[in-house]
C-alpha cells in the first residue's frame, strides 16, 4: 500500500513547511510529493543550494527532480503557475515532466481574482481561494481537467496511487495552517481549505496509509490577516518581526506577532494526530533577547532558549510527543 508523510501547520502559516518539506524531501526516499490544499495564497520560501527561492503552487519535490502534483484539495490559478513554472526554470530547477495536477483540482478563475480582490473583512491574499472554494462546493467550479492548457500535467490519483504505484512514498506538504483551517480555525479569519492533516487524506489517501505526521510551528507566532492578534505598544514585536523576516512572502505584508500560544500548540498537534514535531526559528528569540510563551491565560518568561526548550518538551509530553520526537531548528538562513 502507498505510504503518506503529512507535513502540517499548527499555527497561522509560514512556520517553515518549505524549509521541512526540502529537509525530508533531501532525507527520504519519497516517489511523489503533493500539495494538499489552497494555491496561490501560500508562500513557501525555500533556500535550495543556497538559492532563494518563493514557491507558490508548486510542491517543494521538483527540487530533487521528485514528481510533484497539486492535489485534488487545490484551487489552481493556471495563470500564475505557468509563471511559477517559468521561474523555476530561470532558477536552474527542471519542471518538465515533474509536474502533474490532479484532474478534480478545482481552477482559480480572472473573476474568482476580481472577487476577492474586493474583500475587506478578512484580509485575504486577493489570490482567489473562497471564491474558487465557494464555486467548488456550490458546484458550479471548473475542474482541472476542463483547462486545455492544463492538458499535458493531469494526474488521476486513484490510478497513480492505488493501481500504478502501489508501493509509492508520498510526502503531502500542506499549506496555511491549523489557526488557518476552514473548520478550525479562528473563523471567519480563515482560509477557504482543509489545512488539517485530515486534508492530505481528502487527496485520496487512505487512512491507513499514514506513517509520520510532521507537525511546523514557530518559537513564536505570526498572523496575516485583519483580525488584531499582535499586543498593542510592545516593541519587542516589532523587532521580531524585523530579526525574522516577518513579511509575507505571497503580499509582502508585515506579520503580526505574538509569544507562542502553547495550549494552542497542544491543541493543534493532538488534532492533527502529530508524532514529529518541528519548532523553527527559536534563534529569532536568541537575536531579540527574549523568551516567552502564552500557556493557558498567563505568560511564562524565560532566562533564555534552554529552559524554554524544555518547558514546552515536558508540557507536550501529555500529548504523547515524547522529547526524541521534538525537534528545534533555526531560520533557514543560519542553517
Ligand atoms: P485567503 O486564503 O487568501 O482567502 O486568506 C484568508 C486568510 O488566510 C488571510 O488572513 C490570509 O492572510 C491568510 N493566509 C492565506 N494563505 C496564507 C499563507 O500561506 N500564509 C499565511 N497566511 C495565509
Ligand atoms: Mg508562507
Amino acid at each position: 500500500m502507498t505510504k503518506l508523510d503529512i507535513i502540517v501547520d499548527l499555527q497561522y502559516g509560514d512556520s517553515g513547511k518549505g524549509k521541512v518539506a526540502h529537509f525530508l524531501c533531501n532525507k527520504k526516499k519519497y516517489t511523489h510529493v503533493i500539495r494538499y490544499n489552497g494555491g496561490g495564497n501560500a508562500g513557501h520560501t525555500i533556500f535550495h543550494k543556497g538559492v532563494k527561492f518563493v514557491t507558490h503552487q508548486v510542491p517543494v519535490g521538483v527540487f530533487f527532480g521528485i514528481p510533484s502534483i497539486i492535489g485534488s484539495g487545490c484551487a489552481l490559478d493556471p495563470e500564475t503557475f505557468f509563471e511559477e513554472l517559468k521561474e523555476l526554470e530561470t532558477g536552474g530547477v527542471k519542471t518538465r515532466g515533474k509536474i502533474f495536477i490532479a484532474i478534480n483540482a478545482h481552477v482559480v478563475t480572472a473573476a474568482h481574482k476580481e472577487e476577492d480582490n474586493k474583500d475587506t473583512k478578512v484580509g485575504t491574499t486577493k489570490r482567489g481561494m473562497g471564491p474558487a472554494y465557494r464555486a467548488k462546493y456550490g458546484r458550479t467550479g471548473l475542474r482541472a481537467d476542463s483547462v486545455p492548457e492544463l492538458k499535458p500535467y493531469l494526474i488521476d490519483l486513484y490510478e497513480e496511487f492505488q493501481v500504478k504505484n502501489e508501493n509509492a512514498v508520498v510526502l503531502a506538504e500542506g499549506a496555511q495552517g491549523f489557526g488557518l483551517d476552514i473548520d478550525w480555525g479562528d473563523y471567519p479569519f480563515v482560509t477557504s481549505s482543509h489545512c488539517t492533516a485530515a486534508g492530505a487524506l481528502l487527496n485520496g489517501f487512505p487512512p491507513q496509509s499514514v506513517r509520520d505526521i510532521w507537525g511546523v510551528a514557530k518559537a513564536y507566532e505570526t498572523y496575516v490577516g485583519l483580525k488584531d492578534f499582535e499586543p498593542k505598544n510592545e516593541p519587542i514585536f516589532e523587532k521580531i518581526r524585523e530579526l525574522g523576516q516577518e513579511f509575507g512572502a505571497t503580499t509582502g505584508r508585515p506579520r503580526q506577532c505574538n509569544w507562542l500560544n502553547l495550549e494552542l500548540l497542544e491543541k493543534a498537534a493532538r488534532m492533527n494526530g502529530v508524532n514529529k514535531l518541528v519548532i523553527n526559528k527559536i534563534d529569532v528569540l536568541n537575536r531579540a533577547g527574549a523568551w516567552k510563551i502564552i500557556d493557558g491565560k498567563k505568560i511564562v518568561e524565560f532566562k533564555g532558549p534552554e529552559p524554554m526548550k524544555a518547558y514546552i518538551r515536558k508540557r507536550l509530553a501529555k500529548s504523547g510527543l515524547t522529547s526524541k520526537n521534538i525537534f528545534f531548528s533555526e531560520s533557514a538562513e543560519t542553517v
